[in-house]
């Protein structure tokens, strides 16, 4: 990674990213992914949309909300998230950070992303954090994982996948394998969270490597 325009060299133990999560249902993708993470050391720069927040509690409780997160990972996924760092922003502050390219955020993830935003990053919008977010690493050439939730899907919605990869993001859509026999729902979530930080470029072990 080379220096950032302040001239300074940026801090290569540290590894940050970005995570977006928007008001689409797979709520709990969205906190396992945030959960390894942390438990990986890395610092994480969360920005949760109006909807996103609304998702968390629909789906995962009260006690999921954005201002319990931190208790709620640790009580959920363990002392090891205390490894890394949160830091969230405003979905409204499009002047946070992670807004500027000149920020080392190394990647980015939107999980899960509503078809909404993913429309707003596949024609470069920028209306919000998130959205403006994931224009700075498309435009930085950095990584930026999308993870759409939605079915059936209208041919806007896939299109606006098709221009997300070409633009050149990563569409990783919520789908669940169930080779690895998954009991619960939590299972399932590990697979997904593992797919998202295997492509973030973290190591995990959230399930075992396929061996044929
Ligand atoms: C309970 C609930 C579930 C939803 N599930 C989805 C979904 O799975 N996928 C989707 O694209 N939108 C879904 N929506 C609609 C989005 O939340 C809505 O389009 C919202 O404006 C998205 O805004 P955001 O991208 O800023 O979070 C859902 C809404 C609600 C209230």
């Amino acid at each position: 990674m080379s220096a950032n325009e302040s001239g300074q060299a940026p801090d290569k133990a540290l590894r940050r990213v970005a995570v977006g999560i928007t008001g689409a249902s797979g709520a709990l993708y969205a906190v396992r992914t945030v959960a390894a993470l942390l438990a990986s050391g890395a610092e994480v720069e969360l920005v949760v949309s109006d909807f996103g927040r609304r998702l968390l509690r629909e789906e995962l409780g009260e006690t999921a909300s954005l201002d319990g997160l931190p208790d709620y990972l640790q009580t959920r996924y363990g002392d090891g998230v205390r490894a890394g760092t949160l830091v969230v922003h405003n979905n409204r502050d499009v002047g946070a950070s992670i807004a500027s390219g000149s920020h080392m955020c190394e990647s980015m993830v939107i999980v899960p992303c509503s078809m909404k935003t993913l429309a707003g990053v596949a024609h470069g919008l920028s209306r919000t954090l998130i959205e403006r977010a994931a224009d700075v690493m498309l435009k930085e050439r950095r990584v930026l994982v999308v993870v759409p939730r939605e079915t059936p899907m209208s041919l806007p919605q896939l299109r606006n996948m098709v221009a997300c990869a070409e633009a050149g993001a990563m569409v990783l859509p919520a789908m669940p394998a169930f080779y690895q026999g998954p009991r619960t729902l939590d299972d399932l979530a590990d697979f997904m969270a593992g797919k998202i930080v295997s492509a973030l470029g973290f190591p995990h072990s959230l399930y075992p490597p396929w061996t044929g």
